[in-house]
């Protein structure tokens, strides 16, 4: 895999070009920190959810799924501890205005600095005596530090009178303990056993940026896996190693990603133990992936709120618990973002820079290319109706513009494991010339055998 060339800037750019990633809302100027995905951006994405839920929910026999709504009861929240604890401390310039996240203000000026989980006024001290200055402003100048929630609100209500506030969710996991009994009654599964979702989920970060790494809007998949108590740390153990093949199933060098373990200070409101796995990106390690022992902190807050029994009775011995939760969480957008971080490759041939994203074949958006080698009718006939076939089975880009070099480097560039040239040739073998992305290495195969081909290597 690449990696040592990639910058943010070079990303960014191809991300824009090739039609990954645009800046949301881009004819009217963009909206800050919002991004849309285009026709290939949407493909990976899509992909590496697929291959995730495939690993996690359909190729288990312990794993069941759900999609819930983005806007639940607000008492959801009260209970879950997000409306008290969910927050960052901030800190505003009186010069400028400017509003930053304190902790990170510290770091981004002492990156060995470790601030996770200090209670605001020593943030604030920290700043002050370091003498840290305004980013925006230059200027030293601030506020007290202060606690600011991250839950983003909004209203509902027909009228203005009868309006009131919800919140959009911060996380997918509280869905899946406010629909445990649900889950447990219709699925009529035993613990040990798991609830996996993805979707959107909105947090008000204060200072988001690094293209799509921090949003205020990102797609998570996450799942809650309900044990009894005395199996957590086996189950975390079991977990943490899950992620990693994960990663290695994705084609993910291991010396780039590692494991960190959350300071006590640092702990979420939930958890008991976490760790995150980190990937180096090219500003430095990073949270990729999370995994957290939530205890039955959820559904004894849950229960207690809403009145309900949220219990397992165990079949065999009518035991009677609440289960306790192991979660893994995998933010998708992050993950599509450091795939493609992952994946981008520059190698020198001959006098010219090669850029090659060097996706796992199962992630690529296009798995094949026809690249009719002119445009001429007779190619066509032959180049138009392959592609028609082959995209019965494998999602197929087809090109027909400049020439082929280009054309080869342009599905480098977008990750296409395999183009398929139709030449003159053809029309007397009846067979094409598939090269291999990576090795650009050529073969001959005749048109007949091509499923034949793609199945043992796409597969
Ligand atoms: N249910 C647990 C939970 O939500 P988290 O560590 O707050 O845990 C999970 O978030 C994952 O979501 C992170 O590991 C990261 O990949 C991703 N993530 C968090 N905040 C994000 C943001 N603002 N933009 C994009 N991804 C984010």
């Amino acid at each position: 895999m690449g990696h040592t060339t990639v910058t943010m800037e070079k990303l960014v750019a191809l991300a824009k070009q090739r039609g990954f990633v645009y800046s949301g809302s881009e004819i009217y100027g963009g909206l800050a920190n919002s991004w849309d995905y285009g026709p290939l951006g949407v493909e990976l994405k899509n992909n590496i959810r697929n291959l995730w839920w495939k690993k996690f929910v359909h190729a288990r026999t312990d794993m069941v799924g759900l999609d819930a709504a983005i806007m639940m009861n607000p008492k959801v929240w009260e209970a879950s501890g997000h409306v008290a604890n969910f927050s960052d401390a901030m800190i505003d310039c009186r010069n400028c205005q400017a509003r930053h996240r304190a902790d990170h203000l510290i770091e981004e000026a002492y990156p060995d600095m470790k601030v996770d989980g200090l209670p605001t006024s020593e943030l604030t001290k920290i700043i002050l005596e370091k003498e840290i200055l305004c980013p925006n402003c230059g200027k030293r100048d601030f506020t007290d530090a202060r606690e600011f929630n991250q839950l983003f609100q909004t209203s509902i209500g027909k009228t203005e009178e009868d309006k009131s506030t919800i919140y959009l969710r911060g996380e997918i996991a509280q869905a899946m303990f406010v629909n445990f009994k649900n889950i447990l009654e219709t699925s009529r599964k035993r613990v040990p056993f798991g609830i996996a979702s993805v979707g959107k989920v909105f947090r008000n970060e204060i200072t988001p940026g690094n293209f799509t790494f921090r949003t205020l809007e990102f797609d998570l998949m996450e799942f809650e896996y309900f044990i009894r108590e005395e199996e957590w740390e086996k189950t975390f153990a079991y977990w943490l190693d899950q992620m990693q093949s994960l990663l290695l199933q994705m084609g993910f060098d291991p010396t780039h990603t590692r494991v960190r373990e959350h300071t006590q200070e640092e702990l979420s409101h939930y958890s008991k133990r976490t760790v995150d796995i980190e990937y180096l990106t090219p500003f430095g390690w990073k949270e990729l992936f999370g995994l957290a022992y939530r205890t039955d902190f959820d559904l004894k807050n849950h229960a207690q709120h809403s009145g309900q029994k949220l219990e397992y009775r165990d079949p065999v011995t009518e035991e009677v618990y609440v289960p306790h939760v192991v979660e893994p969480t995998f933010g998708l957008t992050r993950l599509t973002l450091m795939t493609m971080l992952e994946a981008y490759t520059e190698e020198q041939v001959g006098d010219d820079t090669r850029v090659v994203m060097k996706f796992h074949p199962s992630l690529a958006p296009y798995k094949i290319a026809v690249l009719p080698l002119s445009k001429k009718e007779e190619l066509q006939s032959i180049a138009r109706p392959l592609q028609e076939r082959l995209t019965k089975r494998w999602y197929t880009d087809y090109d027909e513009t400049q020439s082929i070099g280009k054309r080869y480097r342009r599905q480098d560039e977008i990750g296409t494991p395999y183009c398929v040239t139709v030449d003159f040739d053809s029309l007397e073998d009846k067979a094409v010339t598939i090269r291999d992305r990576d090795t650009m290495e050529q073969v001959r195969v005749p048109i007949q055998e091509l499923e034949t081909w793609f199945e043992s290597k796409l597969s």
